[in-house]
């Protein structure tokens, strides 16, 4: 990977004014990215991380701007289906610089990765380990070890990952099948607000290293996924402070071995803001309903799917504030963005903002009742070079 490229500084931000002229331009619903900030946190989170390969999950915001401005900061990539792969080599990106973390995959996701030059690859069970044995020659493995989380917004430790007593018995398996295992990863959670539960799972995987080492496997790789967090509304420790007893576990790992992270949420999130606008308004039960070009079915389906509650407001309108309910444009009662928020009084065509929506919303939202998703848009796409550069 190619170091951060150095002489840059962001542009101003996707700010109220920018909002506005793009609203005015392409129509709404609008998915606003601000590469500046996907550079901001990118390069935050490695220098909290000294050290450690970041590798970009694609799942929160896979977007070709998002995929081309890491690129260029020389950011890996983390692929787990085949369209992430086509997407990633669209933006020319090498496959050297992709993991493929599938715990549970197709054979054709299988060839379609190796095929495309991608050579790491996560299993978590014995079955999915035999799928390699065809492929032993070009591909190597990390074992997925779950960690459960109990206290992460989204646990991801219950769908996949072995028991880490299972790690044992499945690299001799794997010595016994000819595939060669790289070594650990493991996923912590999504939106993690404590570090405590990186620190524990690296200290287990440090002694699963070791234990593998003195068996004669030469595993140099420890994975420790996604997770970290961004402030939906609360406050949140900076991500420098939070990683700090990571980084004082990882200085414990034996020897020789690379670290490598794969990041989603907290490089996306905060990037994306939403702009719908308003097209009806009614009184109901003495309150004003608002309904909005943009809703669950659409970026705001992270409140249901990720458990997200973005902070929403109205771009332009001042004055007092009364509880008012935000709805989504579809014909669905499920469809209500908000119950009760202090908003000032809308007009039609008035335009309402959520905040820190890069992850998460987009990439699942559908197109139900034929409304159509939001329109992602990438500003700041070009970081500016200094003059005196
Ligand atoms: C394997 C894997 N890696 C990374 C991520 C990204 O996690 P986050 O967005 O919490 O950083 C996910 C999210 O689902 C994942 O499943």
């Amino acid at each position: 990977m190619t170091s951060l490229r150095r002489g840059t500084r962001p542009r101003a931000k996707a700010g109220p004014a920018v909002l506005r002229r793009l609203a005015r331009r392409l129509g709404t619903p609008l998915l606003v990215v601000d590469c500046g900030t996907i550079r901001e946190q990118y390069r935050a989170l490695s220098a909290a991380l000294p050290g450690v390969e970041l590798y970009y999950a694609l799942k929160p915001l896979p977007s070709a701007p998002v995929v081309a401005t890491l690129r260029d900061l020389g950011a890996g990539f983390d692929v787990a289906t085949t369209g992430e792969i086509d997407l990633v080599r669209s933006q020319g990106v090498a496959p050297t610089r992709c993991i493929h973390t599938h715990p549970i995959k197709r054979n054709a996701d299988i060839a379609a990765a190796l095929r495309f030059g991608i050579r790491c690859f996560v299993a978590d069970n014995p079955d999915e380990l035999r799928k390699f044995e065809a492929h032993r020659r070009r591909a190597q493995l990390l074992l997925r070890v779950s960690f459960r989380n109990p206290a992460a917004v989204v646990d991801l430790s219950r769908k996949f990952g072995c028991e880490p007593a299972a790690v044992r018995p499945m690299l001799e398996i794997a010595r016994s099948l000819g595939i060669r295992v790289r070594g650990l990863s493991f996923h912590v959670g999504s939106q993690v607000a404590d570090p405590t539960r990186y620190v524990e799972a690296i200290d287990a995987c440090r002694e699963l290293i070791l234990q593998a080492r003195a068996d004669g496997h030469d595993l140099d790789t420890l994975d420790i996924g996604g997770g970290f967090p961004i402030p939906y509304g609360g406050k949140l420790q900076p991500i420098r402070q939070f990683c700090a007893p990571i980084r004082r576990e990882l200085r414990g790992l034996p020897a020789g071995v690379r670290v490598i992270a794969e990041p989603g949420r907290f490089i996306a999130g905060p990037a994306g803001t939403c702009v719908a606008a308003v097209t009806g308004r009614a009184q109901r039960e003495g309150r004003w309903w608002y309904y909005l070009d943009d809703g669950l079915y659409g970026s705001f389906g992270g409140q249901l799917f990720d458990h997200a509650l973005y902070p929403v407001d109205a771009l332009d309108r001042t004055g007092a504030r009364h509880p008012c309910v935000l709805a989504g444009p579809t014909c669905d009662s499920i469809d209500v963005i908000r119950e009760d928020i202090p908003l000032p009084e809308l007009q039609i065509g008035d335009l309402v903002v959520g905040r820190m929506m890069g992850a998460y919303t987009a990439a699942s939202a559908t197109d139900f009742n034929f409304i159509p998703r939001a329109r992602i848009v990438a500003v700041n796409q070009r970081a500016r070079r200094r003059h005196a550069d």
